[in-house]
């Protein structure tokens, strides 16, 4: 590690930035040392109802995690996004939106963004909806999702955003876990070429609930004009709802720690879990993250490439960015459509300044060589943002020469759903980067890397990433079950949270992440739980048995590798392979759908009958030919047949 390349802190970076080098370190021993102190001047950028007295108050101890932030403090998400702009941002854009198609556009000012946002809130109000209820959006790219996100907050309800590339089985199970009273959906999603009848799904959801469906209304927004099946009673058009709302709506005062969102995500255990955040501190993480991490100042136009159905949208396309009276770009397609010239297009269209993406999208990019980037002009860039897996540094290579020309530092931003914004990352006028790394810890993190007893290595090592204490926008706990909040990050090492991630550090304190050391996949930066797809799969008539693992993918970081044990009776073909495919995608979603699958007579097991993923793992990496130790299987000819037919050669 110690042979990596270091970029230096580019003359542009320093000129501009908030923050030094020298500030970063003071402010972060600060910071770790006197939390009360930092997190009370620094909770201040938010515009308070009542100011808050107390600032931290958080255990991770087993039995008794709690964690609160600014606890008597009330404020409104809503309020500080919009309405705290408006005396000098009224006719600011907001959002530049671009329709999945090239020439479909729209600019969205502040006073634009403010009145429908307040026209939705006094809808939904009208509808019965308040604070505490839960409202589901299952929506595109469109404006309307940062409005429903928004109006949701300014009335204290909250919300729960479910990936408009998700079945309806999943958009029912998140409806029902969260006991919504509304669904904010539209006629259709558009991604690329692909369309996808979200009110139509939204039907068989809530049809296939029967009597556990707990939505009285469905607001659905027209965007594509599909025919839609309306249920009197239930379903109403946005637009109707809003034509007859004041463009005022009072903003619901909100203490810092009630509820602001529930957004799922995949575990290695169970079924998606409900990570709940709440109001101040994740507002307050929110907004300090996207201007020091992005190093955000007035005028500058700023491009979160990810999708509102993810928390990198909630955090880095909503609430961030608008918290701080940016103005964004808000893209309702794919990076490569109509072709690989879409990304660098948009950039040179709005005259973009700071990109943030994942490296899935640039390994598709950087498949097609320099393709992608000729013929625009990328000269207005000077910031380059990574999020969702690790950037290989090939990756990061061409990010760096390709698209910033060899001029803008990349951010490389470490975190999770759970976590509310970026942890690990570089400040672009204060971090010397070395590629592949995400550097180190914003303010207030305390990272620490532990061996698989829980003991704390120290300096150069390499194993499992915990947080030792709280930060303000961290998850509260996970919705309607405290113990399974406790029992996933807190028990595995004592008193820390564990990431579920594996890092190494390097002689300059340097975090590199290595990937998940649990049952979770990163496949295109989309998080998938083992079990979850498994379940899926025992549940199909053709399958016995299923074992789900990730292997390397060049484009998808990873790919899903699915051994299957067929029922009796039951002889596989491709066919039943494709069959089997096409039931993944649609009882959760196409990102879930495999790579590979492969039919074999049985799964390795251990004399308990525990299926030994590990071997499976190395089975499918294609490096069966270290497999360890295997005797303590209860049948060792199951692994000579399934190295011998594997598919990954
Ligand atoms: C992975 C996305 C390496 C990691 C914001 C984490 C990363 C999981 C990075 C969370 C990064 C995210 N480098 N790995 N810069 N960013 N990850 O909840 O494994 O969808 O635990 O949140 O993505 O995925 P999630």
């Amino acid at each position: 590690m110690s042979h990596q390349q270091l970029y230096p802190v580019t003359q542009a970076a320093l000129a501009r930035t908030y923050l030094t080098n020298e500030q970063y370190l003071q402010m972060y021993q600060q910071s770790i040392k006197e939390p009360e102190q930092f997190w009370a001047e620094h909770g201040r950028r938010l515009d308070w109802i009542t100011p808050y007295t107390k600032v931290k108050d958080s255990s991770f101890e087993l039995g008794n995690v709690h964690v609160n932030w600014f606890s008597d403090g009330t404020l409104n998400a809503s309020y500080n996004c919009l309405d705290r702009h408006l005396p000098a941002k009224a006719n600011q854009v907001a959002y530049f939106w671009e329709g999945d198609e090239p020439g479909v556009q729209k600019a969205v000012t502040y006073q634009e963004l403010y009145d429908e946002v307040c026209q939705l809130a006094n809808g939904m109000r009208s509808l019965g909806v308040g604070k505490g209820d839960k409202v589901t959006i299952y929506l595109p790219m469109i404006p309307q999702a940062a409005v429903a996100l928004l109006a949701c907050a300014r009335i204290g309800a909250v919300h729960s955003v479910v990936f408009a590339g998700f079945s309806p089985d999943a958009l029912g199970s998140r409806i029902v876990d969260c006991d919504s009273k509304l669904v904010i959906t539209a006629d259709q999603a558009l991604r690329g070429a692909r369309t996808t009848a979200l009110k139509d799904n939204t039907d068989l959801a809530l049809g296939h609930l029967g009597a556990a469906n707990p939505v009285k209304h469905v607001i659905v927004v027209k965007h594509v004009g599909q025919n839609i099946d309306e249920h009197a009673g239930r379903d109403v058009w946005y637009h109707d709802l809003l034509a007859a709302q004041p463009k005022h709506c009072e903003p619901e005062p909100m203490n810092a720690e009630d509820p602001l969102f529930i957004l799922y995500t995949s575990g290695s255990t169970g079924k998606p879990k409900g990570v709940l955040h709440t109001t101040g501190g994740y507002m307050v993480w929110a907004s300090m993250t996207h201007q020091y991490v992005f190093d955000y100042q007035d005028g500058d136009v700023y491009w979160c490439a990810a999708d509102v159905g993810w928390v990198t949208g909630h955090t880095y396309i909503v609430y961030g960015p608008l918290a701080n009276g940016a103005t964004s770009v808000m893209f309702e397609g794919v990076p490569t459509y109509p072709n690989v010239k879409r990304i660098a297009q948009i950039v040179d269209k709005y005259q973009v300044n700071v990109l943030y993406t994942a490296p899935t999208a640039i390994r598709a990019l950087m498949a097609h060589g320099t393709a992608a980037v000729e013929g625009a002009n990328l000269s207005s860039l000077h910031l380059l943002g990574s999020v969702g897996e690790p950037i290989n540094p090939e990756a990061w290579h061409w990010y760096h020469e390709q698209v910033g020309k060899g001029q803008c530092p990349i951010v490389d931003t470490w975190w999770q759903t759970e976590t509310g914004g970026a942890l690990i990352t570089p400040l672009p006028g204060a971090t010397a980067l070395k590629p592949g790394s995400a550097t180190r810890p914003f303010f207030g993190v305390i990272p620490a890397i532990v061996d698989n007893e829980g003991n704390l290595l120290d300096g150069t090592c390499e194993g499992n990433l915990v947080l030792l204490d709280s930060w303000p926008g961290m998850m509260r706990t996970v919705f309607g079950d405290h113990d399974r909040f406790e029992q996933t990050y807190f028990s595995t090492y004592k008193g820390m949270y564990f990431t579920g991630d594996g890092a190494k550090r390097d002689e300059d304190g340097y975090y590199w992440l290595t990937g998940r050391v649990d049952d979770v996949l990163n496949v295109s930066g989309h998080r998938l739980g083992t079990a979850e797809i498994e379940s899926c799969l025992v549940a199909h008539e053709a399958i016995a048995e299923a074992a789900v693992v990730g292997y390397p993918h060049d484009l998808k970081g990873q790919g899903i590798y699915v051994f299957i044990a067929p029922r009796v009776g039951v002889e596989p073909s491709d066919d039943l392979t494709k069959a089997v495919k096409e039931w993944v995608r649609r009882e959760i979603s196409p990102i879930a759908s495999p790579d590979l699958i492969q039919w074999a007579p049985g799964l390795p097991k251990t004399r308990s009958g525990k299926i030994m993923r590990r071997i499976l793992r190395k089975i499918a990496a294609n490096e069966h030919d270290s497999l360890g130790d295997i005797s303590t299987l209860a049948d060792p000819s199951v692994v000579e047949h399934l190295i011998e037919n594997r598919l990954n050669k």
